[in-house]
Order: C-alpha cells, then sequence, then structure tokens
C-alpha cells in the first residue's frame, strides 16, 4: 500500500501541464472494439490503472491487447469467452461496457452486476431498459446480466428519462449492430460520447445527430476493427487549474479542447481568477488576487461536471467566505467531506448541497482518497494545510491521474510516493 507525503506549498505554484487522454473516453472505446473482428488502434491512450483493467476483461473474453507509449492494439479475433466475471467488474464500473457489443454481436453473453461504488449504489437499470427497447432479451441472476437474442437485435427506440453517460454508451455500442434504424432519445451530451461515435463511425458504423441528443442509428451487418484517437482528459485539465486558484498562482493545461471545460473555467472566472485561453489550451491566473466565494450546481454536460465537485471544494475551503456546490448528478457523492475536515475544513453537507465556509487555517494530517475525485481533492487540500499531510488509498488517484507526482512537480509541489504496507495493493 502506498501513500503521498505532501507537505504545504512554500510559495504559489507556477507551471504549464500536459494533459493526458481521457479514460472516460478510452474504456468506451475498448469496449467499443468488440464490435468488429479484427485488429483496432487507440492513441492517445494514457497509462492508467483502469486501462489495464479493462484489459484484463478483454482478455478473459479472449482479445489480445498489446500497446506501448500510449498507443492500444485490441485484437477481436480470439473473443469467445462472452463473460465479464464479478473479480473484474466490481473493480471498475466501465468494465459493464462489454455488455452492449457483446450482446449484438455474438447474441448472447454474462456480465456481473458492478454493484456499488465508494460513494453509494450506482445503478444500471437505463442500460438494462436501453438493450431491451433494441430487443435483448435480459435476465438478471445471482449477480449476474444475461443478455441474449435470436440472430441480429432487431432495433428499436429508447428515450433515457435522465442523462446518462454510461448507458449511452452501452446502449448506442449495441444499436451499431442492430437491424433496421434505431434512435437514442436525451442521449448523454458528454465528449467521451462524441469520441466514441467518432471511433463508431470509423469502424463503419452509420450514425447521425452526433453532439445532440438525438442519436439515430442505421445498424449495419458487420463493422470493420477500426483505428481511435482519444481527447484530452477534461477533468484531469479542471483538477490541474485548481491548483492555480487554491495556491493564488498560475496554471497553464496544453493539449485540451477549451470547449470541453467552458463551465470550469467559468466557476474560475466567478471566483475572480484571470482566465485565459488558447486553441488547445487554457490558464488560470490568481496571482494576488482575493477570490471570491461562489455557489456552482453540478449538472450533466455542458454544465459544471460532477467529478470536479470534489476538487472545486478543496478549492473553495481557502477563500474566505461562505460557497456552494449542490451536486444534482450524484446526491450523495460526499464522502470526501469527513476527510477534509480532518485538515480542519468547515463543510456542512445538508441533502445534495456542500455549503462551505472557507477560510479557516488548515492543517496537515494523515486522510485518505475515498475514490478517485476525492483523492485529488486531499492532494489540493494539502498543498496549503500547515505542515505535512499524509494521503493513503493513493490507488484510487492512481486510476486516473497519469505521471500525477512528475507534473505536480512541474507546478512546484511536492508530492512524495511512499510504501507503507508492502503486502497491500
Ligand atoms: C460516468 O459514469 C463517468 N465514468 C463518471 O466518472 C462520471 O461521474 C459520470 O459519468 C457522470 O458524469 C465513466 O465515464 C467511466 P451516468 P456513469 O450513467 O456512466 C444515474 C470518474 O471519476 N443512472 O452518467 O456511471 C446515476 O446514478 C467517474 O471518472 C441511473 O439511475 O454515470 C447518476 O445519478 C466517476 N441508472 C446519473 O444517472 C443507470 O442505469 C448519471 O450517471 C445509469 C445511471
Amino acid at each position: 500500500m502506498y501513500q503521498f507525503i505532501v507537505p504545504q506549498v512554500k510559495k504559489p505554484l507556477d507551471g504549464d501541464v500536459e494533459i493526458s487522454g481521457a479514460k472516460n473516453a478510452v474504456l468506451a472505446v475498448m469496449a467499443a472494439a468488440l464490435l468488429a473482428d479484427g485488429v483496432s488502434e487507440i492513441t492517445n491512450v494514457p497509462h492508467l490503472k483502469d486501462m489495464k483493467t479493462m484489459s484484463d476483461v478483454l482478455r478473459v473474453i479472449g482479445c489480445r491487447i498489446s500497446g506501448d507509449s500510449h498507443v492500444l492494439k485490441i485484437d477481436t479475433r480470439g473473443a469467445d469467452h462472452l463473460e465479464a466475471p464479478y473479480e473484474l467488474v466490481k473493480t471498475m464500473r466501465a468494465s459493464f461496457y462489454v455488455l452492449g457489443p457483446l450482446v449484438a454481436r455474438f447474441g448472447r453473453c454474462r456480465v456481473s452486476l458492478p454493484g456499488g461504488c465508494a460513494w453509494g449504489p450506482r445503478p444500471v437499470d437505463l442500460h438494462l431498459k436501453g438493450l431491451e427497447a433494441l430487443g435483448a432479451k435480459i435476465t438478471v441472476t445471482h449477480g449476474y446480466v444475461e443478455a441474449t437474442c435470436e440472430g441480429r437485435l432487431p432495433g428499436g427506440t429508447f428515450h433515457f428519462p435522465i442523462s446518462s453517460v454510461g448507458a449511452t454508451v452501452n446502449v448506442l455500442m449495441a444499436a451499431t449492430l442492430a437491424k433496421g434504424t434505431s434512435v437514442l432519445q436525451n442521449a448523454a451530451l458528454e465528449p467521451e460520447i462524441d469520441n466514441l461515435v467518432d471511433y463508431l463511425i470509423a469502424m463503419g458504423a452509420k450514425i447521425q445527430g452526433r453532439g445532440t441528443r438525438t442519436l439515430t442509428v442505421q445498424g449495419v451487418e458487420a463493422l470493420r476493427p477500426g483505428n481511435g484517437y482519444t481527447i484530452p482528459d477534461r477533468i484531469e485539465a479542471g483538477s490541474f487549474l485548481c491548483c492555480a486558484a487554491i495556491t493564488r498562482g498560475r496554471v497553464k493545461v496544453t493539449k485540451i479542447i477549451p470547449e470541453h471545460i467552458a463551465s470550469t473555467l467559468d466557476a474560475f472566472r466567478l471566483m475572480g481568477c484571470k482566465v485565459s485561453e488558447g486553441s488547445d489550451w487554457a490558464e488560470v491566473d490568481a496571482r494576488g488576487v482575493e477570490l471570491k466565494p461562489i455557489n456552482i450546481q453540478t449538472l450533466p454536460f455542458p454544465g459544471y461536471p460532477t467529478d470536479m465537485q470534489a476538487p472545486l471544494m478543496a478549492t473553495l475551503m481557502s477563500i474566505p467566505g461562505t460557497s456552494t456546490i449542490q451536486d444534482t448528478v450524484y446526491n450523495d457523492r460526499f464522502k470526501h467531506v469527513a476527510e477534509l475536515q480532518r485538515l480542519g475544513a468547515d463543510i456542512q453537507i445538508t441533502g445534495n448541497t456542500a455549503i462551505i465556509k472557507g477560510g479557516a487555517p488548515l492543517e496537515g494530517a494523515e486522510v485518505m482518497g475515498t475514490d478517485l475525485r476525492a483523492s485529488m481533492a486531499m492532494v489540493l487540500a494539502a498543498l496549503i494545510a500547515d505542515g505535512e499531510t499524509k494521503i493513503s488509498r493513493i490507488y484510487h488517484l492512481d486510476r486516473g491521474y497519469e505521471d500525477f507526482e512528475a507534473k505536480m512537480a512541474t507546478l512546484g509541489a511536492s508530492v512524495e510516493r511512499v510504501i507503507i504496507d508492502a503486502d497491500e495493493p
């Protein structure tokens, strides 16, 4: 088991960070490779634990995975074991993405339910209802989803009652091989969906409505292996920009798509940061600025992302006054609050809203990361907490932030990884 040792920074952070490919985009594209027989290639893939987990899932199915320096090759010619086991799916919910491709291409599969996650239940009912709308027969027994269909999926229309990234991913992939035309209404608008649409079209899928809430898919008999690019990680970008705001420094994130972080940049402007952007970069400059408390609501894209809720909360702890964050996507995603309170944070939760009374001095302590984005929040708070903070369970952070210590070092922050229990992961 590792932990981070993070001392309080002696001066505002200042530097440029190159942003890696988006894990949440790669996970969908890796699953989509199952839709075709052959070797697909994905570029700009970050070296993260989640990519290894998804590779393990594909290997269990019979695929061969290879790759180096941010390129992944997926050979699906050996895919014949149509099952995703609990021990893998429970460690990473996105493993559930293999359900749609497998039932659409092979007519049957058995995939473990993902179960809960760090902050509570995360249902998959919309994934299942959407696949049923396309004609799949779904049964759930002994913690596994069994999906079958006689021949090709008939296809159909499904209206998502709420915006769901994962359910849109699963149903969209299945629709590409269904008979006739399928229509997905109220589909998610996250950039990761556009990234998947581009990849599916490169495989020969016929999809209209990219970037809108209505995706119309004309099913085809077969798809060909595709080469997919990965969009930059919008949450990694927002997380590093928080380093500028919380230390009153300056950070420029490069190799990004500014439109993907528009709402994140707006929040920094609302605080009083100087924000500038170019074609593939954005900068937050909080030097010498008296930041103001703000009120934010998380929403599906293009609203403020729920994955930025924890890093933003840490940032608002540094701003005197009362700020609020209402998470309308997950109303119970607040496990990190108790850990931030150990550093001296004054945060109250009422319903799905966090009330942050910022400006109180923070003291370094031993804390833990309760999930991926919560771990980033702990690092941010540690940057301004007096003394030294030790953060355990950083395996969460390793799921979503590539070369983390090195990137923090370029900004002038020391994040040291030390082993605390060689027997634990
Ligand atoms: C994706 O999860 C992301 N994960 C999450 O990022 C992100 O927090 C989330 O989207 C919201 O943006 C990946 O892309 C791998 P949803 P997903 O389906 O697809 C409810 C991270 O930190 N819902 O858009 O699981 C759900 O409970 C991770 O990188 C149902 O009710 O999220 C939530 O309230 C954490 N039934 C809302 O929809 C369903 O069948 C949005 O969830 C599915 C979802």
